[in-house]
């Protein structure tokens, strides 16, 4: 056996996680992050840093980046998920550096973990997760599935509010409708959207096969326009929707609503349920206050949540694209 031979694979084990790390969803699929794996010294551990890629971050929609933080806080949790089932602890500090923010964190290879069953079916999910713009049916979410999708974001530092009462569904429902419509009459925004819609051919953007059919107007609802050219279709009477806050709204909040939302997502497939984010809202500031003001606390992304028919994954960026230092994969 070479003497290298446990570098060699811990190298594996961080290119694998970074591809999983990949699958997070991000705002139009994006992909605002890159990765740089730095492999064990003489006196240091295989460490990967995780960095905010200015370039994706959408001007108009998303000013302060704000939505691409939590697409990093997302790839953040499936990269430690990814490498916890290989079985290492992946100690992760948050903004390492006070002199640059866009270091979101660095993950270091810091010892042996025995992952837990449940680690294990999250990081299954990583690959089959996806966001689902499909009408949902009208079948309850039970109890004990709501149950996990609050402790999904409470293991995080973050706080999933679902939706329960009838006043406070209308109401965000009626803040989803005001934010889409005043988007709809911003033509910087949908000059910005259309770069992403229908797919940009080089693994990034959303699909028009993940766009789905628009919900017909008495929807409740209101889905951010893809451009879709397919009929509308009725949707789910009663849609469960959730909103997901944390305590305050600095850098380091958004990064843990990115990686509290992955592990709700990623609960949500284990239990059989679909999700699709909903940002119309966040991307207004007079209504991401009022929405803040339904919750009683800074709102990052509302989810819909619910049972529905598969819908198909997306696209992301080749792996040498987003990250840099990366060991070779072994040919077979
Ligand atoms: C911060 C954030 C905001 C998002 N906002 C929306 C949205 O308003 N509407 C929507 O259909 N999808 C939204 N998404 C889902 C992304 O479009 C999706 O994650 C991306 O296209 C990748 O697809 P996947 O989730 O199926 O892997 C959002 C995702 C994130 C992380």
């Amino acid at each position: 056996m070479p003497a290298d031979s446990t570098a060699t694979s811990t190298g594996a084990v961080v290119r694998a996680a970074i591809a999983a790390a990949a699958r997070a969803p991000s705002s139009f699929n994006a992909q605002p992050w890159h990765f740089t794996a730095h492999p064990a010294g003489s006196a240091d551990q295989h460490r990967v840093d995780l960095a905010l890629d200015r370039s994706r971050v959408l001007a108009v929609t998303d000013p302060d980046a704000h939505q691409a933080r939590i697409g990093c806080g997302a790839a953040l949790y499936t990269l430690r998920l990814s490498l916890a089932v290989s079985g290492h602890r992946g100690d992760a500090a948050l903004l390492p550096d006070p002199a640059d923010h866009d270091l979101i964190a660095t993950v270091r290879l810091d010892g042996k973990h025995r992952a837990t069953p449940h680690e294990r079916a999250l990081a299954t999910a990583v690959w089959r997760r996806h966001t689902n713009r499909r009408p949902f049916l009208d079948r309850p979410v039970p109890p004990p599935a709501r149950t996990a999708l609050v402790r999904a974001a409470a293991a995080e530092g973050a706080r999933l509010h679902l939706l329960e009462r009838p006043t406070d569904l209308g109401a965000v429902a009626d803040l989803i409708r005001r934010a889409d419509n005043l988007l709809s009459q911003n033509p910087a925004h949908l000059t910005e959207a259309r770069r992403w819609v229908g797919g940009t051919g080089h693994g990034d953007g959303v699909p028009a096969t993940a766009a789905g059919r628009p919900p017909s107007p008495d929807t409740l609802v209101v889905l951010r326009d893809l451009d879709s050219p397919a009929t509308p279709v009725p949707f789910e009477r009663l849609p469960l929707l959730a909103v997901l806050t944390t305590v305050g709204d600095s850098d380091g909040d958004q990064i843990a609503a990115g990686q509290a939302l992955q592990r709700v997502l990623l609960t949500a497939c284990v239990e059989g349920l679909a999700v699709s984010p909903l940002s119309q809202p966040i991307e207004v500031p007079t209504t991401r206050r009022a929405l803040g003001e339904v919750v009683g606390a800074p709102a990052h992304l509302v989810l819909r949540i619910g049972y529905g028919h598969a819908g198909v994954t997306t696209p992301r960026r080749p792996l040498d694209e987003i990250a840099t230092g990366l060991a070779e994969e072994k040919r077979a």
